[in-house]
């Protein structure tokens, strides 16, 4: 992990309030694994917001960049969506505890909701240049939240559900998910991310089957390198802080204290 100062090299806006930040970080792309998150110091000679931002690697490439796809949800947020190209923001990562590569006779299961695709994207993209072959669940409140669709179409098996039903299956993709038809001898690889609600019923589902699974947490963070304590959660073997020891945690661990 380092921190260094990286210039933007292209902004993508998705829809209002979603964007993907490509920055020039060689480093990162490097050493970054799904899963794993990069604190950004927003404040870049300016005193507000004062503690960096968390955000997942959303993508990296070969020749060096590293993007973050980002909601817009209150003052940091903005500041980033406000930048230019050429801006420069400290970065301070790779951190955090990545997602397990499964054996190559499983089958990954993909489950993201909302904003919960920024690492469930870096993740599949990982998963199908290995050979895997991956079925993503997307939920999202609306289609213009959707992202990539016509790649994620081209990538794998896909599943949609909108809750406005403006897009594909209307409802909670949590619910999509558990009337799929799950093959009983096959073994299943579930990876999830999005808000806490859908991670309930999706690790309901994968203990009640015996499936491996893991889920990517995110609450508010204080220092976000495991010096403050304030993003602990209960955890089966007591307090551990997301920062640290997460933001991917394996389902048994935590289910009971979501
Ligand atoms: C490990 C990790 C990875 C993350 N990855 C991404 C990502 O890839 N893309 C992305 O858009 N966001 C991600 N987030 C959430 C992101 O860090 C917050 O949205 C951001 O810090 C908000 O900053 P802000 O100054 O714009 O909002 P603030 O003014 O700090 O907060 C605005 C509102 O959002 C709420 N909020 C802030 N942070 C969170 C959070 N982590 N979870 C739920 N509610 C929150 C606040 O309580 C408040 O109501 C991640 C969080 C963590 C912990
Ligand atoms: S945010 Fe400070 S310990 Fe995790």
């Amino acid at each position: 992990m380092i921190n260094n100062k990286y210039p933007v090299v292209d902004k993508i806006e998705h829809s209002d309030n979603i964007f993907e930040l490509v920055f020039s970080a060689p480093y990162i792309a490097d050493q970054g694994l799904p899963g794993e998150f990069v604190n950004v110091k927003v404040n870049y000679n300016l005193p507000h917001p004062f503690l960096r931002r968390p955000f997942s690697l959303h993508d990296v490439s070969e020749d060096g960049k590293v993007s973050l796809l980002i909601k817009v949800v209150g003052a940091g947020t903005r500041k980033l969506q406000d930048c230019s190209l050429g801006d420069e923001f400290e970065l301070l990562g790779p951190v955090g505890k990545p997602f397990t590569i499964p054996d190559i006779d499983c089958t990954p299961v993909l489950v993201a909701g909302g904003i919960g695709i920024a690492p469930i994207y870096f993740l599949l993209k990982r998963l199908v240049n290995e050979d895997f072959d991956p079925i993503l669940f997307l939920g999202a409140k609306t289609s213009g939240d959707i992202i990539k669709k016509k790649e994620l179409i081209s990538t794998c098996n896909v599943h949609f559900a909108t809750e406005d039903g403006s897009f594909a299956k209307e409802g909670f993709v949590s619910d999509l998910l558990l009337k799929h038809d799950f093959n009983v001898n096959e073994k299943y690889y579930f990876y999830s991310c999005g808000p806490k609600p859908m991670l309930k019923k999706i690790g309901e589902f994968a203990i009640q089957n015996n499936f491996e699974c893991e889920v990517s947490l995110e609450e508010n963070f204080g220092c976000g390198i495991g010096a403050c304590y304030g993003c602990s959660i209960l955890t089966k073997d007591g307090y551990k802080r997301i920062c640290r020891d997460g933001p991917v945690f394996n389902i048994k661990d935590v289910f009971e204290f979501l």
